[in-house]
C-alpha cells in the first residue's frame, strides 16, 4: 500500500523540495499551496519524471480551504500517513519596541493558527493510516535555549514576532504529542536555508535543509514523538 503524505506550502523553497523528496520514495505526495497556477505547475514539474505528485488547493489560514483540501484527500484515499506543516511567513521585521498587536496577526494566521487548523482537520484522515506522522516545521527562532545562546546565528536576530509564533508552535507540538499518542508529532528547524523567505541569504541549501523533515516524516514506528530536532538530533527547547 502506497504511502500518503501531504505538504502545505509546497510551490516553493523547502516545502516543494520536501515533496520531491517524499515522492521519489515511491509515495503519494499532495503538495498544498495557495496559489492554484503556481501550486499546479510545481506539482506538474514534480512529476515530469513519473512522480506520484498531485496538487491540492490548501490556504492554510482558510477554514473553507482546508476542509475542501480534506475532502479530496477523503474521496482519494480515505487516510492520510504523513502531514507535513510546512508552510510559514516570516511576518515582517518591526523592531521590538515598536511591535503591536497587530503586527502578530497575520504571521499569527500562517505559522501556529494555520498548522492547528490543517492538523484538526486531518486528524480523522491521519488516525484511519495505520503509522501516522506529523511534521512541525519550526526554526531555531523559537527555541529559547537557541536564541539565548550568544555561539549561535539565532541570538543576533531579536524580533517578538516570527521567533515566538514559532516559540508557540513548538509549544503546541509537544502538547499534541502527549495529548494524541497514537501519532507520532514531532517539531523540526531546518536551519538557515537560502529561499524567498529570506532573500536566499540562507547558508543551507534546499536540499540540506529538508533533510530534517523528511527523516521526521519518514520516521519508523518506533521513533520519537514529541521532539524538535535539527540535522543533527535533538535540539533544546
Ligand atoms: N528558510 C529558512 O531559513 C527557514 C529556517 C527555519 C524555518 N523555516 C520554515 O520553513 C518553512 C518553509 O519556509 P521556506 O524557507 O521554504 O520559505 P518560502 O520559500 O517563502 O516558502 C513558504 C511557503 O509557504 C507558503 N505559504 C505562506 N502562507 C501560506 C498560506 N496562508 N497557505 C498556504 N501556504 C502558504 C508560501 O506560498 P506562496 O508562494 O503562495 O507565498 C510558500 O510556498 C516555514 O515554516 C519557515 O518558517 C525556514
Amino acid at each position: 500500500m502506497k504511502t500518503i503524505a501531504l505538504v502545505t506550502g509546497a510551490n516553493k523553497g523547502l516545502g516543494k523540495q520536501t515533496v520531491r523528496r517524499l515522492a521519489a520514495q515511491g509515495w503519494t505526495v499532495w503538495l498544498g499551496a495557495r496559489d492554484p497556477e503556481r501550486g499546479a505547475a510545481t506539482a506538474r514539474e514534480l512529476a515530469a519524471g513519473g512522480a506520484d505528485v498531485r496538487y491540492v488547493a490548501l490556504d492554510v489560514t482558510s477554514d473553507e480551504s482546508v476542509q475542501a483540501a480534506v475532502k479530496v484527500l477523503d474521496a482519494e484515499h480515505g487516510r492520510l500517513d504523513a502531514l507535513v506543516n510546512n508552510a510559514g511567513i516570516t511576518g515582517g521585521r518591526v523592531a521590538p519596541a515598536e511591535t503591536g498587536p497587530d503586527d502578530f496577526r497575520a504571521c499569527y494566521e500562517t505559522n501556529v493558527f494555520g498548522p492547528v487548523r490543517v492538523t484538526r482537520a486531518f486528524l480523522p484522515l491521519l488516525h484511519r493510516s495505520t503509522r501516522p506522522r506529523v511534521v512541525m516545521v519550526s526554526s531555531g527562532m523559537g527555541s529559547l535555549a537557541v536564541t539565548t545562546d550568544p555561539k549561535r546565528l539565532e541570538s543576533g536576530i531579536v524580533s517578538l514576532v516570527y521567533p515566538s509564533s514559532k516559540a508557540a508552535l513548538n509549544m503546541i507540538t509537544s502538547q499534541y504529542a502527549k495529548a494524541l499518542p497514537d501519532i507520532k508529532i514531532n517539531a523540526v528547524d531546518p536551519g538557515y536555508t537560502a529561499t524567498d523567505l529570506n532573500a536566499h541569504r540562507g547558508h543551507k541549501t534546499v536540499e540540506q535543509g529538508a533533510e530534517v523533515i523528511v527523516r521526521l516524516a519518514t520516521i519508523s514506528a518506533d521513533g520519537p514523538t514529541g521532539g524538535y530536532f535539527d540535522e543533527d538530533g535533538p535540539l533544546p527547547w
